[in-house]
């Protein structure tokens, strides 16, 4: 096993006490509010980190692709929820995983893919479990809990001969949220607005067991999960600057970056060249409009320590600009600073995109000492 000093870079880390905490964290805040949780694997898809949730308390998985879904269910993970509403020419793959055995849930949020579900189902003589997505605070996708196209999907699938699953929702809009008072608001929002869609459907006489509600930011700041019976949450097991904005994390909780060397610098510029740009750290610069910029991530020592001030600025293809933010650096500092061969890690704005730039972690015991763990990725 290489120790942390030898590894080529660049190179995605993750520092696996540090993402033990975040699971240890999110499991016991969601035993407290009396829930299942059903953790997001789009975030790492990475079998041991998905086992480290498994084994802290987490009950199934949510998936955001069904290559994520085959790749679980062929590690004996059966419990998978398909959280992307699901394109009717999808069925025969989601129907060959569900004739193997595995409890494969899909979503939908409109009458012609209830429609489409039904039908195929019928056809195949397969009673898909279905639920249905509802839209809690119009970020993206569902269906808002009032309307009355809720009633008909979940008409459609029950009376179509499908397993009428649930309802489940995503409130998105909590990333735009960077205080205390408005992340409890909008935690309340989707737990009411899911519960109010659950109780509808139940009122019209249509089962509906599961109340799924999640995202990072409302999972950690929901007071009362009343009505819900299970929470999804993804980024928690790394985080990432984006959540650090948003407030539900310290810097030092942040479990993935990106291992870097400086290769290079431009004195004049304040600039040292490292040999993480893009490609490493993907395009996201998902802090942009937030509270603090921190560029394309936030400079560390090797050893993990944020340094102060000190922000990859800049990105080409195989190039990272760090440099003092806001500048300020001239007149040889930057070489003093991080002379040539120094290597640094950087935090990521937004630790999904990033560890979807890398084949594989390099997961860090206490130790120092890096164990390979693969990742995938595709459809
Ligand atoms: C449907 C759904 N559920 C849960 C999540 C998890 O959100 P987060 O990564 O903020 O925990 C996501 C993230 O995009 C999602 O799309």
């Amino acid at each position: 096993m290489p120790h942390l000093t030898e590894l080529d870079t660049p190179a995605a880390l993750v520092d696996i006490p540090c993402m033990q905490r975040n699971i240890a964290r999110m499991q016991q805040r969601m035993e407290g509010l009396g829930v299942k949780f059903r953790p997001h694997v789009k975030t790492s898809k990475c079998l041991p980190v998905v086992q480290a949730q498994l084994e802290a308390g987490a009950q199934g998985i949510t998936v955001s692709t069904l290559k994520e879904a085959e790749q679980f269910w062929a590690a004996g993970i059966a419990d998978i929820l398909y959280a992307v509403c699901i394109v009717p020419a999808r069925l025969p793959q989601v129907l060959a995983l569900r004739r193997q055995g595995c409890g494969l849930k899909i979503i939908t949020d409109s009458l012609a893919g209830a429609e489409a579900i039904a039908r195929f189902g019928r056809q195949q003589g397969e009673a898909f479990e279905v639920w249905i997505e509802v839209d809690v605070d119009g970020h993206r996708s569902g269906i808002a809990p009032e309307a009355e196209a809720l009633l008909a999907v979940g008409r459609a699938l029950h009376a179509g001969g499908m397993k009428l699953g649930g309802v489940m929702a995503h409130a998105g809009a909590s990333y735009e949220c960077d205080e205390p008072v408005a992340l409890r608001r909008i935690a309340e929002q989707e737990r009411a607005g899911t519960v109010r869609a659950a109780n509808r459907l139940r009122q019209a006489g249509l089962p509906c067991p599961a109340v799924s509600v999640g995202s990072t930011p409302t999972a950690l700041s929901a007071q009362s999960l009343e009505g819900v019976t299970e929470v999804r949450a993804g980024v928690y097991v790394f985080f990432d600057l984006v959540m650090h904005n948003v407030g539900v994390c310290p810097l030092q909780d942040i479990a993935l970056s990106v291992l870097t060397t400086v290769i290079g610098h431009q004195p004049e510029k304040g600039w040292a060249i490292v040999d993480a740009g893009w490609m490493a750290m993907s395009r996201d610069r998902g802090t942009h409009k937030q509270r603090r910029d921190f560029g394309y991530g936030q400079v560390c020592s090797e050893a993990g320590e944020p340094i102060t001030g000190y922000v990859m600025d800049g990105a080409n293809q195989e190039h990272g600009i760090v440099c003092r933010q806001g500048g300020g650096e001239i007149d040889g500092d930057i070489e003093r600073r991080f002379p040539l061969g120094t290597r640094l890690r950087i935090l990521p704005n937004h630790a999904c995109a990033t560890a979807a730039q890398h084949p594989v972690y390099q997961a860090l015991g206490p130790d120092g000492q890096a164990r390979a763990w693969p990742r995938f990725y595709g459809w």
